[in-house]
């Protein structure tokens, strides 16, 4: 018999679940381009340029190939281009005959992945520069040659022209090239060279590539926010620019005409998977549209649009509304019937901005939102709280949610486990009657079993929390030879895909999230175990990419004072130590940085770094002024070498000023002072482990009454579930369970080794007694069954 019991109380109705748990699309890591989107070729449009990345040119991806005596001569012009946004071609003149000349595109990752009998489908721009009808042979083949399908394509036009060809593979080959050869002597000019499985999800045109939509379409998301993240709101504010903010309206029709842009996070974008393709995926994988826009802000490079400028960033928001919910005789909705959507997408949430800091954003915010308000009432908008858990910006970004009245304000941070299991609890208090909580981006740093088991305990605390309203997890995709940011919840190359351990922790939550928290109470629980945060150990200056004087340093520990002098931080130099603390202390010390060392290219952004409490390498607290790009002021806690930033707030550091600085720590209060004022203040909060963590829903389609129970401890946790008012007829009960080691994860060799396990089981009445396996998520689905 159990001493513990968890008691669901069936018919008492706590909140609604509503869209609760959703995805984040963002291109990075190549996400789109070389991911999700189908495209097989690389650099289509020989477009790409150094401004996208300082190795791209106009050829990147494609080769010269001349097959014996053959030869021809390649050069990218641009002045008869086929559409004013897309500058580029190729000119192709075949100078000699022979078995072939001509070029041929190596793909992304290890190159075209063809599959043996799967159908290819072709297209090109071209247009004959020379007289004759003798054709062009469009290929795939192996890098070394081998043909695996050949066309042959008669460029019959001397204007641009669209030709197509479907191929069958003869073979499975995964650097697979795509050919354009031809044999006798003639001059094209070529652009828009695209290569698509037929087999793209759902079947369309343009499409989507159909293994990992399949993925994501499997976790039943709620709601798809896109397309970034940082892509939004990096570049420069002139939309014709190829550096621009993402503007969605450069997304829009043929896929052909749209502009080719930099992606800001260091690669070309074709816009190939665009606003119109994300909609639709949206429709097609049941998750309501979440599209995030730029607010005349880039507050990377502090890029401002004046307020008495903003009107046309005001239009694409009120635009984009039009485009997504008008009739098609209005003129935005006219563009989606046009593009092949007459029935509106029904968008719901609109999000101004992405991680904002700085009041530029939100002088800009509140007029976005009284804008918006006017003419659409019902969207519900969602602010920004920049991307810290805590500090003056997160205050600052909810300050603007609560005076404009934002629905929601769209949190984000990336933390170690142990700053989550510290966590647990942080919006229990929060008033559901103010703006809701979208957390748009989290993850605990990692792809084990031991991240994905603590982020399904803290999606417990998601549920439960009466404000919460929307949650997803960050970043989704990542092309695992292109690695902008890890972790990542799915990662693929150019023909395998595989879910993280947090993927699978992400769908059971999204297939098994149920339309209303029930009422758990659970009693007889052992007590937590709680960890304090230890703020003993070395202190150090940590300064070594950037030239800082240190003076007049000292310190006051136990309430003893000592003077340890000055120190030169100069670049490459080791840290400084300057004593073991145990206990209280506060350090004093004047920083200057060197009138050479301001751009964040010479200093690596860095400036003031004080490391305290130090372990290890991988264990300490720090102290940043002027860190990241020179613009902020953290307190960290880095723990097994994974970050948390506790609290931030602006500062810039200018060179050849004196700051005044103090750090102190008392008991597990950590504040810094600069030049006398508070700066940046935290409470380093002690780990806590629950004995079980419980959540429970009904899905009222069906009736079933859904119970997740999360243990992170050692131990098998046994209690006895009771569905206090479900009556006493008979219940199947599904069981998901996963239960791993902490250190397992998912690989390309081992796509499945941590997985969601299925059984199921059968029980009577309202009682079920269950064992919570050591390190284990459970998700229990009762279905009541009539005899
Ligand atoms: O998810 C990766 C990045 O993290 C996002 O672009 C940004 O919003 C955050 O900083």
């Amino acid at each position: 018999m159990c001493d513990a019991t968890i008691t669901v109380q069936t018919k008492n109705r706590v909140k609604p679940l509503g869209d609760l748990f959703g995805i984040f699309f963002e291109d990075l890591n190549h996400a789109a381009d070389g991911g999700l989107y189908a495209e097989m070729v690389q650099n289509r449009s020989f477009a790409f340029s150094p401004a996208d990345h300082p190795d791209y040119h106009a050829m990147t991806a494609w080769d010269v190939v001349q097959r014996g005596k053959s030869l021809c001569a390649c050069h990218v012009e641009s002045h008869t281009r086929r559409h004013p946004n897309n500058p580029n071609y190729l000119v192709l003149e075949v100078l000699q005959e022979g078995p072939g000349a001509g070029i041929r595109n190596s793909g992304y990752n290890t190159g075209i992945p063809l599959q043996q009998g799967a159908i290819y489908c072709f297209s090109m721009y071209a247009r004959r520069l020379t007289a004759g009808e003798s054709p062009v042979y469009i290929r795939l083949e192996s890098m070394e040659g081998t043909v695996y399908s050949e066309v042959p394509l008669t460029i019959d036009s001397h204007g641009w022209k669209q030709y197509g060809a479907q191929f069958i593979s003869t073979a499975t080959d995964f650097s697979g090239r795509l050919t354009v050869i031809a044999r006798e002597k003639l001059s094209l000019a070529i652009d828009m060279v695209s290569l698509f499985p037929k087999d793209t999800f759902l079947g369309q045109e343009n499409g989507l590539r159909k293994d990992i939509a399949q993925m994501l379409a499997d976790m039943k998301p709620k709601f798809l926010r896109f397309p970034g993240g940082c892509l939004v709101h990096d570049g420069s504010l002139d939309e014709k620019d190829r550096t621009s903010l993402y503007r969605w309206k450069n997304t829009l029709g043929r896929p052909e005409d749209r502009p080719p842009k930099r992606n800001s996070w260091g690669y070309n974008q074709t816009l190939g998977l665009g606003y119109y393709e994300y909609f639709c995926f949206a429709e097609a994988i049941g998750a309501k549209p979440l599209p995030v826009l730029p607010a005349g802000y880039d507050p990377h490079h502090k890029r401002i649009v004046p307020l008495d400028e903003l009107e046309p960033w005001i239009a694409d928001a009120l635009d984009l509304i039009e485009f997504a919910n008008g009739s098609p005789e209005s003129k935005w909705g006219a563009k989606r019937a046009e593009m092949g959507h007459p029935e509106p997408f029904g968008l719901e949430y609109l999000a101004i901005g992405n991680e904002e800091v700085g009041e530029p954003f939100f002088e800009r915010y509140a007029v976005f939102h009284r804008r918006i308000k006017a003419r659409y009432p019902d969207i519900r908008l969602i602010n920004s709280a920049s991307p810290f858990a805590a500090g003056s910006e997160y205050d600052r970004g909810w300050k603007s949610a609560r005076d404009s009245g934002s629905e929601l304000i769209d949190e984000h941070y990336y933390c170690s486990p142990e700053w989550f299991l510290a966590n647990m609890h942080r919006y229990d208090q929060l008033d559901a009657n103010g703006p809701g909580v979208f957390l748009g981006e989290y993850a605990s740093w990692g792809n084990q079993w031991g991240n994905a088991l603590v982020e399904a305990a803290y999606m417990i605390g998601l549920e439960k929390a009466p404000a919460v309203a929307l949650a997803c997890y960050a970043p989704l995709l990542c092309n695992a030879d292109y690695i902008n940011w890890k972790p990542d919840m799915i990662w693929f190359d150019n023909h395998r895909v595989y879910g993280t351990a947090n993927y699978y922790v992400q769908k059971l939550f999204m297939k098994h999230q149920g339309d209303m928290l029930l009422q758990t109470d659970m009693e007889g629980f052992a007590e937590p175990v709680t960890i304090p945060a230890d703020l003993t150990g070395g202190l150090e200056i940590c300064t070594t990419y950037a030239r800082v004087a240190y003076s007049e340093i000292s310190i006051n520990h136990n309430g003893q004072d000592r003077t340890v002098g000055d120190y030169e931080a100069v670049e490459g130099k080791t840290s400084y130590r300057i004593c073991e603390t145990s206990g209280d202390f506060t350090l004093r010390f004047t920083a200057c940085k060197s009138e050479f060392c301001n751009a964040v290219s010479e200093c690596g952004g860095q400036g003031v770094e004080i490391r305290f409490a130090i372990k290890d390498a991988d264990n300490y607290m720090s102290f940043i002024l002027g860190g990241w790009q020179n613009q902020d002021c953290f307190i960290r806690s880095v723990i097994n070498g994974r970050g948390s930033d506790l609290t931030q707030s602006l500062f810039s550091m200018e060179p050849s000023t004196v700051y005044s600085c103090e750090l102190s720590v008392m008991e597990n209060r950590v504040f810094c002072k600069v030049n006398h004022e508070v700066l940046v203040e935290t409470i380093c909060k002690p780990q806590i482990l629950e004995p079980l963590y419980v959540s429970s829903g009904i899905e009222e389609a069906s009736g079933d009454i859904i119970v997740k129970a999360v243990n992170v401890r050692e131990h098998t946790v046994s209690a006895m579930l009771r569905l206090s008012g479900s009556g006493h007829g008979m219940h199947k009960v599904d069981i998901h369970q996963m239960r791993y080691a902490l250190h397992e994860e998912n690989s390309f060799e081992e796509p499945e080794r941590v997985k969601p396990v299925y059984s199921e089981e059968w029980v009577t009445g309202e009682t079920d007694e269950r064992r919570f396996p050591p390190h284990s998520l459970t998700v229990l689905r009762y279905q009541k069954t009539e005899l």
